[in-house]
């Protein structure tokens, strides 16, 4: 096994070892402190693992390639997931925790709906930011179990309703228990995204 982390992070201690661990997943332009903060509103005394994405795209972090806004490099996509699945397990070796839930916010988000997919078991939970569908054609997943929170923003000029609607659907399809709400807003998150993701994880 690697003794090396394959991903620039950040690792924060659970202080409430009740808790599941959270995987954040930042946005383009984004970095391994960016999401710390919403981590910490939505489940205080949880560990947090926060990686920084690999890709540079002028300058700005993301997760994998894409060749235009919203149209992705999807060999890059599979790559840098099992990727981030490998980082995953070393991670939960290294520090000891268990199966995280994944929090990703927009280009986050959409690796953390490819982790669903191509990885179905190894995150708990999701919590989906303003994401969008990964594959034109989606592998195939068992999801029996996990569970998914989606919030979309009716708003959002970066990702179209019958998108959102499409992975939430896929991602139910493969037995997945998905919650999806549309919320009144663009694809920055807003005060509610925050309430509905710590009532949301308190619930699971
Ligand atoms: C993506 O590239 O993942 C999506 O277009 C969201 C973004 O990062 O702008």
């Amino acid at each position: 096994m690697s003794t090396q982390p394959s991903l620039v992070h950040r690792f924060e201690p659970a202080t409430d070892t009740a808790r599941p661990p959270l995987l954040l997943l930042h946005g383009t332009g984004g970095d391994e402190a960016d999401l710390l903060p919403l981590g910490a509103m939505a489940a205080p005394g949880a560990a947090l693992l926060s990686p920084r994405g690999a890709v540079l795209e002028n300058g700005m972090p993301r997760f994998f390639r894409r060749l235009a806004e919203g149209v992705f490099d999807e060999d890059d996509l599979r790559r840098r997931t099992d990727d981030l699945a490998g980082f995953i397990r070393w991670a939960q070796a290294e520090y000891g925790i268990a199966a995280p839930i994944a929090l990703g916010f927009s280009n986050g988000a959409n690796i953390a709906a490819s982790l669903l997919l191509r990885h179905p078991g190894l995150v708990r939970g999701a919590v989906l930011l303003r994401a969008m569908a990964p594959f034109r054609e989606a592998p195939a997943a068992r999801l029996d179990g996990t569970s998914v929170l989606m919030l979309s923003g009716t708003a959002d000029p970066i990702v179209p309703a019958a998108n959102s609607k499409r992975l939430a659907a896929l991602l139910a399809a493969d037995g997945a228990t998905v919650r999806h709400h549309e919320l009144p807003a663009g694809h920055g998150l807003s005060q509610l995204d925050v309430t509905l993701t710590r009532e949301w994880i308190a619930g699971l």
